[in-house]
C-alpha cells in the first residue's frame, strides 16, 4: 500500500528520545516511522488535572443583559483555556460557555477537565475553517457573542509551513465572520496580536491603535490580513466587532514550543536552553491572568468598533529571560563562561523583530491594569511546569527540539523531517513500518524480509 509520507507516521510512544538512530536491524536501511502525534483528548495520566489549580483571572462585572451564550474558539489552546475557565466559573449562573477547538497538536482537553461538571459549559469539536462545523455550533447552542482566539500560533512554524497559517488565520477568520453575519451575532471581539504592527525601534514611541500595521513575518501578517476581515465585516455589515492586539503571553497551560516553557522544561531536563541568534530582541510579557482580566473588561466596557492594546511593563530579552530562569533553577550563570554552559546561540528566524512597543492607554481608561509582575508571574509559571509540564501534553520531546516541523497532528525534529522521503520518493508500509521503496528493494534483494 502505497502512501504520502505525512500520512503514514505514527510513533508516539512516551519517552521516546527523538534523536536516537531509527530503530532497524538492518544498518543500510532507513526507517521512516519517527514522529510524535500527541493526542489532544488524553488524560496522558489518570487524574492528572484533579492535582493542577483551577487557574483563572480576578475581575467580575455586573453581567450584560444581552449576552448569554459565548463561543469561544481555540478553548483548548493556551490564552482561551484560561479566558474559558475565567467566564465559566466567576459567571456561572450569567453565561454559558462553549469553546470550540479542533484539537490542533497544541490542544488538550486537560485545560477544561475541570469544567466538565459545569452546567455552563460545554465543549465544541469543530474547524473554524469549515462553515458547516460553525453555523451548527452557532445554532444549537444559540450563541450572541464570539471570542475568536483560534489560530496558528507559533511564529518559528509560520517561516516553514505558512500556507497552514493563512488558511486558519485569514479564512478560518473569514468564515467565523461569515457565519457571524448569517447568525446575527451580538459582539464578536477578535483576538489580535502587538505583532500587526510591525518591528519598534528602541527609541521610538509606544505605538497606540491608530498606527499602521506593518508586519513582518508570515503569522503576523496572517493576523494582519485577518483584522482586515473583521474591519470590513465591520463597515460593510455592520458586525459589531471589536479587536484585541495583545503583547506576549505566558504563564501556565502554554504548550511548551514557546519560549518560556520551552526553556523551563528544558533546564528541568538539564539541557542547553537553544537561543535563536544573538537573543538580543525584547518582547513585552503579560501574565495569563492579566490579559484574561483585560478581555472580562473589554467584553463589558468595551465599546463596539474599536480596537485596544493590551499592554504590559515589562520588556525582557531573551537572553534575561535565560538568567532569569537560570537564576530560578540555582544554576551558575552570572559569568560568561558559567552562562554558555547552559546556553547555547542557533541560527536566527529568517527575520526576527527586533521589539514591539504598545500604548496600552485606551485600555486602562476603561479601567483594567496589569497586576502581576514578571518576577511574579514567572515564579507560578516555573512551578506549575515542574509539576506538570512533562505530562500535560504528552511526549513533548520533540517540540523541545532547537527547530520542530509541525505537520497537521505530527511533530519531528528538523533532522528526522529532513530525512523524511520526499513526495515522489513515496513510502510503502510493510507490517506496520513505512520504508523508503530504495530500502525496501534492498531488503528485499538481500534476502531479508520484514
Ligand atoms: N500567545 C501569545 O503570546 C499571544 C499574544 C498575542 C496574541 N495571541 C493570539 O491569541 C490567540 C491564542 O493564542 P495562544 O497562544 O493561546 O494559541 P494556542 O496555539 O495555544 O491555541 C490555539 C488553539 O486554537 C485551536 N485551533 C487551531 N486551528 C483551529 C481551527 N482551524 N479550528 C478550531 N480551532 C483551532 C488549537 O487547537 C488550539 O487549541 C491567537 O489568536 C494568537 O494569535 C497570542
Amino acid at each position: 500500500m502505497l502512501l504520502s509520507p505525512s500520512s503514514t507516521i505514527a510513533n508516539t510512544s512516551a519517552g521516546t528520545n527523538p534523536t536516537s538512530p531509527p530503530d532497524s536491524s538492518y544498518s543500510n536501511l532507513t526507517h521512516r516511522r519517527n514522529s510524535t502525534v500527541l493526542n489532544p483528548r488524553s488524560y496522558v495520566t489518570p487524574e492528572l488535572w484533579t492535582q493542577a489549580p483551577i487557574l483563572k483571572g480576578t475581575t467580575k462585572f455586573e453581567p450584560l443583559t444581552d449576552t448569554r451564550n459565548i463561543m469561544v474558539t481555540g478553548g483548548a489552546g493556551f490564552i482561551a483555556c484560561w479566558f474559558v475557565r475565567h467566564l465559566t466559573l466567576t459567571y456561572p449562573n450569567d453565561y454559558n460557555v462553549v469553546s470550540f477547538d479542533k484539537l490542533d497538536y497544541c490542544a488538550t482537553l486537560n485545560n477544561t477537565r475541570m469544567l466538565e461538571k459545569c452546567s455552563n459549559f460545554a465543549f465544541e469539536h469543530g474547524d473554524i475553517t469549515s462553515p458547516n462545523d460553525v453555523k451548527r455550533c452557532l445554532r444549537k447552542h444559540k450563541i450572541d457573542t464570539i471570542f475568536h482566539f483560534a489560530a496558528q500560533s507559533h511564529v518559528d512554524l509560520s517561516f516553514g509551513n505558512s500556507y497552514q497559517f493563512t488558511n486558519t488565520n485569514v479564512y478560518g477568520t473569514h468564515v467565523l465572520l461569515e457565519r457571524a453575519r448569517a447568525h446575527g451575532i451580538k459582539r464578536f471581539i477578535h483576538i489580535s496580536t502587538d505583532e500587526v504592527y510591525g518591528d519598534v525601534p528602541d527609541n521610538a514611541d509606544d505605538l497606540s491603535e491608530t498606527s499602521l500595521l506593518a508586519p513582518t513575518n508570515p503569522y503576523s501578517a496572517s493576523k494582519a490580513a485577518a483584522e482586515m476581515m473583521v474591519n470590513a465585516y465591520r463597515k460593510s455589515f455592520k458586525l459589531p466587532v471589536i479587536t484585541v492586539r495583545s503583547n506576549n503571553v505566558y504563564g501556565p497551560h502554554q504548550f511548551p514550543e514557546k519560549i518560556i516553557p520551552k526553556f523551563v522544561l528544558l533546564l528541568q531536563r538539564q539541557s542547553k536552553l537553544l537561543v535563536h541568534g544573538d537573543g538580543t530582541p525584547t518582547r513585552r510579557y503579560l501574565y495569563a491572568g492579566d490579559i484574561v482580566d483585560a478581555l472580562d473588561t473589554i467584553l463589558h466596557k468595551g465599546v463596539i468598533g474599536q480596537i485596544y492594546n493590551i499592554a504590559s511593563k515589562d520588556e525582557i530579552s531573551n537572553i534575561d529571560i535565560c538568567h532569569k530562569l537560570l537564576g530560578m533553577f540555582g544554576l551558575l550563570h552570572s559569568t560568561p563562561k558559567a552562562f554558555n554552559k547552559w546556553v547555547e546561540h542557533t541560527e536566527d528566524r529568517p527575520f526576527n523583530d527586533h521589539r514591539y512597543a504598545t500604548d496600552g492607554t485606551k485600555l486602562a481608561v476603561l479601567g483594567w491594569q496589569q497586576r502581576t509582575s514578571f518576577d511574579d508571574g514567572i515564579r507560578t509559571t516555573v512551578d506549575w511546569y515542574r509539576r506538570f509540564g512533562e505530562v500535560w501534553w504528552g511526549d513533548i520531546s520533540r517540540i523541545l527540539t532547537p527547530f520542530p516541523v509541525v505537520e497537521g497532528n505530527e511533530i519531528w525534529t528538523k533532522e528526522e523531517h529532513e530525512a523524511l522521503p520526499s513526495d515522489n520518493e513515496l513510502g510503502v508500509e510493510e507490517n506496520n513500518t513505512v520504508w523508503t521503496k530504495k530500502a525496501l528493494n534492498n531488503l528485499q534483494a538481500s534476502g531479508g524480509t520484514v
